[in-house]
């Protein structure tokens, strides 16, 4: 059974006259410990699918099941259980908070419920991971945009989530970096997490085609489809 699997799924925005089809009727499986890029031209949907995907936001329409929880009908207090188990969010402008070291922002997420001594523990654990265990002291601020990635990246799993969702994780770093930073999201997925990324970037999504994990999927007003068309990101009449 796919890890997550969508049936149906719409999402409208505004009133009906001025309605907005963000996801039109998406079907969707994704297996456990697979990697997927989502491409698509700008405005077709590629957030309000993760935002969906991360319980951020709830469909208008169809079910969206998550190991085996439809999170559609999930009542507020188990949402916020599923943000904080299931899913773990990294987004182009990494969102780091400067006035703490490496090692608190890594912390971030675990604020709300206190954070234990073990924690340190697995933040080290994690900069280990991603490439930067001697720098949990360091001032964010010092750090380049690949070593920022590598903190978000780090502080999405702390809570050891099933599911990461990357919103175009390599927008602002240049190629080289980015490609750092797409081998570590495959690391993630050989080591069985579940990988979603979002990417304006045909050479990450070739990275991803190649390897045995990994599968493309393409978006165009708000429809999925698993072959690019040549006018999908063309402008309209
Ligand atoms: N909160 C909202 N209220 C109204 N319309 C919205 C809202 N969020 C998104 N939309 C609309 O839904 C459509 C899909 O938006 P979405 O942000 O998912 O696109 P995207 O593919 O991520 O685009 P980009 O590549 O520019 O980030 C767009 O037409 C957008 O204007
Ligand atoms: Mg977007």
């Amino acid at each position: 059974m796919s890890l997550i699997s969508l049936k149906n799924v719409s999402k409208i925005y505004g009133e009906e006259r001025t309605e907005i089809r963000a996801l039109d009727n998406v079907n969707l499986e994704i297996e456990k410990g697979k990697i997927i890029t989502i491409m698509g031209p700008s405005g077709s949907g590629k957030s309000t699918l993760l935002n969906l995907l991360g319980a951020m936001d709830s469909p208008t329409s169809g079910k969206i099941i998550v190991g085996g929880r439809d999170i559609g009908s999930l009542p507020e207090r188990k949402l916020s259980s599923y943000r904080k188990e299931t899913v773990g969010f990294v987004f182009q402008t990494f969102y780091l908070l400067p006035n703490l070291n490496v090692m608190d922002n890594i912390l971030i997420p675990l604020i709300p419920y206190g954070i234990k001594s073990g924690n340190r523990k697995r933040a080290q654990e994690l900069l280990d991971l991603v490439g930067l265990g001697n720098r949990g002291e360091s001032k964010v601020g010092k750090l380049s945009g690949g070593e920022s990635q590598r903190i978000a990246i780090a502080r999405a799993l702390i809570n050891d989530p099933k599911v990461i969702l990357a919103d175009e994780p390599t927008g602002n770093l240049d190629s080289e970096t980015g490609k750092s930073i797409v081998e570590l999201l495959l690391k993630l997925a050989e080591n069985e997490k579940t990988v979603v990324i979002v990417t304006h970037d045909p050479r990450i999504a070739q990275a991803v085609a190649e390897h045995p994990l990994g599968t493309n999927i393409w978006i165009k007003d708000g429809q999925l489809s698993e072959k690019p068309t040549y006018n999908m990101f063309c402008w309209g009449e």
